[in-house]
């Protein structure tokens, strides 16, 4: 016999039907949350198109409310592509921040949204920058950040975990990667949902009080990436050289042969020795 799946079924005031998955119940989460700000209020949703894009719909939740969905039909990556939202196996949250800030420090908050996040996975996995995390060279997680602009910034934080997937359809199967195919051990949804809301909390506090060099170190501890060779590609173009280092913004420095520094603020980094078992070099959908 198939394994069965437990839902409570709650009727929301809006009339949206949610569907709590048994191992993510809402009110067994509720009761062991300790934050001050992150999931208040939490919804769980049986499906959406996209966690961002219902967040999106609904820009007057208050700061810190989090949207997490059993199964996404639209999720979203970043630069256009999908983001593979089995039901029931991977985590797909998005929260809601607004922080009255100057744009130029927002671009830290998808560093600190990876630091949060790499710290709840544990099990060494890395951040990549700018917006990734690998577990054994794959890609295990991803943070969508949208701006909505406007006096207040609205920022839309969007994670998707990869945790008890046990196969990838085959276009992403090379380069993606979920807790259970790297650990062999089922994990439990709700505890790992606790873990990241605490630390969302806990970072964005920090990131409020402008604690950025704290952010800066624990993201360079966390990453792989310094002292290696990378190219990064951006508007078309690709710059090979060393990574050195963020800096206080959270950007690249990357130091090219010629002995030249050049600090990049966005870019999609590809490994240095491109070849057809490199993570990172396969189109199509967002997991890399
Ligand atoms: C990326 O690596 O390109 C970012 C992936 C972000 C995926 C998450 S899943 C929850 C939220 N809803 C979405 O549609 N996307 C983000």
């Amino acid at each position: 016999m198939g394994a069965v799946s437990f839902y409570t079924i709650i009727l929301s005031t809006n009339g949206v039907i949610l569907l709590s998955p048994s191992d993510i119940d809402i009110s067994a989460l509720e009761s062991r949350l300790t934050t001050a700000k992150i999931g208040r209020p939490m919804q769980i949703l049986a499906e959406i198109d996209s966690t961002n894009e219902e967040i999106g719909r609904n820009p007057t939740l208050p700061e810190g409310a989090v949207i997490i969905a059993n199964q996404q039909t639209q999720g979203r990556g970043r630069q256009g592509r999908s983001w593979y939202s089995e039901p029931g196996t991977g985590l797909y949250l998005s929260t809601l921040l607004k922080p009255d800030l100057p744009s130029e420090k927002l671009s830290l908050i998808t560093l600190m949204v990876g630091v949060a996040t790499v710290s709840a996975i544990g099990q060494h996995s890395k951040l990549k920058w700018p917006n990734d995390i690998l577990l054994n060279g794959k890609k295990l997680a991803g943070i969508l950040c949208e701006h909505i602009p406007g006096t207040t910034p609205v920022i839309i934080v969007g994670i998707g975990i990869n945790l008890n997937q046990t196969r990838f359809p085959e276009d992403i199967q090379d380069i993606a990667t979920s807790l259970k195919l790297e650990t062999g051990k089922t994990v439990n949804r709700a505890d790992l949902v606790i873990s990241l809301l605490e630390n969302l909390d806990h970072e964005y506090e920090e990131f409020l009080q402008g604690k950025n060099e704290n952010l800066i170190r624990k993201w360079t501890e966390n990453s792989d990436l310094f002292g290696k060779t990378v190219t990064v590609q951006q508007k078309g173009k690709s710059l090979t050289g060393s990574a050195i280092k963020l800096d206080p913004q959270g950007r690249l420095v990357l130091k090219t042969p010629d002995g030249e520094q050049h600090i990049l603020d966005s870019g999609e980094l590809l490994a240095a020795e491109a070849d057809s078992k490199n993570p990172f070099s396969t189109e199509h959908r967002s997991q890399r």
